[in-house]
């Protein structure tokens, strides 16, 4: 055995081996073909990141965050250099654990993957980064106190997924290569530090002057897109025993009411597929430039407050992001071209706590949403986009999401309830804390539920869902009693009915999209106003609801929506609300393309550089 091969043995992991979990040890890697990431640059089978230790200050004068990265390394014996991601750090020294200066250097840069960071490390196993990263990091957004529900203090949130991290930690940046992780964060003394993982110092300590320190740890080791931060002027509320409500004390109380469901939704998803293992569950309510809906950020999964619409009706972004901590965190998608095994099984896992905890008929509502997005991705994307495994940057929009959930609804119905969770339970225990590929779930569906049952492969159809464009005709398709009734009233809408008659009382987000998304894409002017001025459309709080309604406004160029948009885009900036409203507009050429331009030139300065890139995208803009 050559000693490449000697490490790969000792990193690879070897099929069944039981999970552990211990600090020290080393989690396993897949060094499968099919497991290679193409978006790091680091070489894990000569050597890898195993504990990732930062000591940051977050310096809101210059945007910076600043400090030293301690990383401890595996490495292969006689490896000469570990190869780390780097997106633009600013890089000062590099030395061994006792201060002797290593040599270094960054290659060439891409504009999304950043560049490979070489350090040559002689003998040294830790290695210690002096940086700073830069204003213009991708994972950070920085943010002055106007932009706060408050006002007053400024704030800061990172968001790592899917290769941003590298912006502001220097490591070996892909979810194949899990790593402990420990932090210190020196603050201004006025604001407060929350982390992914264990909030060792709840009220922060004396730092350096006028600062205060907070320290983390996440002793289970994660891949680092999940090491996540936030600073800003942030309380506390407990929910439950072991969950709570972190967001600005004035946003605090509602959200905390909008939220009291969480210890329910941890009860009902333990009941389904095992413990949670993480120790709490927080939440952490962003400002509304957080580029998402939510992010499963370990023990503090962070929110969009655009869910809160005061009737409960967006928490199953919660049972989303909390589904999350099986699928996706215990279970991680080796590489992007994974991805629907995070969000897929989430998607599944999220509309089964949501059975739990708010009946069938809820359950039922999301699941047939969720086949109408999936109805229109199919439609709109090319094929070769609509398979589940691919290139990440082909996947197409939330078909990661539709179509993985309703391929494991479809086996879920073909084997049984019973059979089915008593499988995946065993598929999460088998597999924590460790990276799956398509093909490894595959093969694990085959040696665990199938076993040979021929009848059964050949029902399944596992390898078209998995590789093949489109939907299989076995394919699942839930409905929903309650969007049956809203299709009566976009029938009316159709024969002519006054807006004024629609049962649209008590109607939430579920019932509004189904009905603005269904009515004919052409409508009148007239009935454009009376839609508007009966049911208030362009002056919604809700923000799914007035998103729905721009698309459909603006694809008619109905005068009013442009006041609307105006108001509405600059201050939200959850891309799944916001984006749809600029590709109408841009969709509008000499119409709308101005409008959006005009919009556009206000709120990018504001937005999240996630956001700010794709809409650039939209809207043809170059950096
Ligand atoms: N992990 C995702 C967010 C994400 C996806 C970040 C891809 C970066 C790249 C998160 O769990 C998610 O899916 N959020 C959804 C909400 C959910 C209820 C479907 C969102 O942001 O809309
Ligand atoms: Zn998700």
């Amino acid at each position: 055995m050559n000693r490449l091969s000697a490490l790969a043995a000792l990193l690879l992991v070897s099929a069944g081996a039981p999970a552990l979990a211990a600090p020290a040890t080393p989690a396993p890697i897949l060094t499968t073909a099919e497991a290679r990431d193409a978006l790091t640059y680091a070489r894990p089978e000569i050597a890898r990141v195993t504990h990732v230790a930062l000591d940051l200050t977050a310096d809101f004068a210059s945007k910076q965050m600043r400090g030293t990265a301690t990383l401890d390394i595996l490495a292969a014996p006689g490896a000469k250099e570990v190869v780390l991601d780097d997106k633009g750090l600013v890089i000062d020294t590099i030395t061994d654990a006792r201060g002797n200066r290593l040599n270094w250097s960054v290659g060439k840069a891409d504009t999304y993957k950043g560049a490979p960071l070489t350090v040559r490390i002689g003998t040294a196993r830790r290695i210690v980064i002096g940086y700073r990263s830069q204003p213009s990091a991708s994972a950070l957004g920085w943010l002055p106190p106007e932009l706060t529900a408050g006002k007053r203090k400024p704030y800061l949130f990172s968001q790592g997924q899917a290769i941003e991290n590298r912006s502001w930690i220097p490591t070996q940046d892909s979810p194949g290569i899990r790593q402990t992780w420990e932090a210190r964060i020196a603050v201004p003394a006025d604001l407060t530090a929350v982390m992914s993982g264990e909030r060792l110092t709840p009220k922060g300590e004396p730092g350096p002057a006028g600062m205060k320190r907070y320290r983390f740890r996440m002793t289970h080791p994660v891949p680092p897109y999940l090491i996540a931060s936030a600073i800003g002027d942030i309380a506390f509320r407990p929910l439950g025993p072991r969950t709570g409500v972190y967001a600005e004390p004035v946003t605090l109380a509602a959200a905390a009411k909008e939220l009291d469901d969480t210890e329910k939704m941890v009860t009902a998803a333990e009941s389904l597929y095992g413990p949670y293992r993480w120790g709490r569950y927080d939440l952490l309510v962003l400002p509304p430039s957080f580029p998402y809906g939510g992010m499963e950020n370990p023990t503090l999964t962070f929110l969009t407050p655009t869910m809160f619409t005061g009737d409960k009706a967006n928490v199953d972004v919660v049972a989303h992001e909390l589904a999350h901590s099986w699928s996706g965190n215990l279970v991680t998608n080796a590489t992007w071209s994974d991805t629907w095994l995070n969000e897929g099984f989430t998607t599944y896992f999220e509309n089964r706590i949501d059975e739990i905890v708010y009946g069938t008929e809820r359950a039922a509502t999301l699941a047939d949403l969720s086949w109408d997005d999936l109805q229109r991705d199919l439609k709109e994307a090319k094929p070769a986009a609509t398979r589940l495994h691919g290139e990440p940057e082909e996947l197409y929009g939330q078909l990661a999401y539709d179509k993985g959930s309703t391929f494991l609804r479809t086996i879920e119905r073909t084997v049984g309830r019973a059979r089915w969770d008593a499988y995946l339970r065993s598929y999460f225990d088998r597999h924590a804390f460790q990276p799956q590929t398509t093909a490894g779930f595959l093969a694990d569906l085959r040696a665990n539920l199938i076993r040979g049952d021929r009848d059964l492969e050949a029902k399944l159809k596992l390898d078209d869902w998995a590789y093949k464009p489109g939907l299989p005709d076995s394919a699942v398709h839930v409905r929903s009693a309650t969007l049956a009734k809203v299709d009566e009233s976009i029938r009316a809408v159709e024969a002519g009915a006054p807006i004024a008659s629609l049962p649209t009382a008590g109607w939430g987000t579920q019932e509004w999209q189904r009905f603005l998304n269904g009515l004919p894409r052409t409508l009148p002017q007239a009935r454009l106003a009376e839609l508007d001025r009966t049911l208030g459309l362009s002056a919604s709080p809700n923000a799914y609801v007035r998103s729905a309604w721009l698309v459909l406004a603006i694809g008619n160029r109905y005068p009013p929506a442009v006041a609307s948009a105006e108001e509405y885009l600059p201050r939200i900036g959850r891309m799944l609300l916001i984006r749809p409203v600029y590709r109408a507009l841009a969709e509008q050429g000499d119409w709308g393309m101005p409008i959006a331009r005009r919009i556009y030139a206000r709120a990018r300065p504001v937005y999240h550089p996630v956001t700010a890139a794709s809409v650039d995208k939209i809207l043809g803009r170059k950096e």
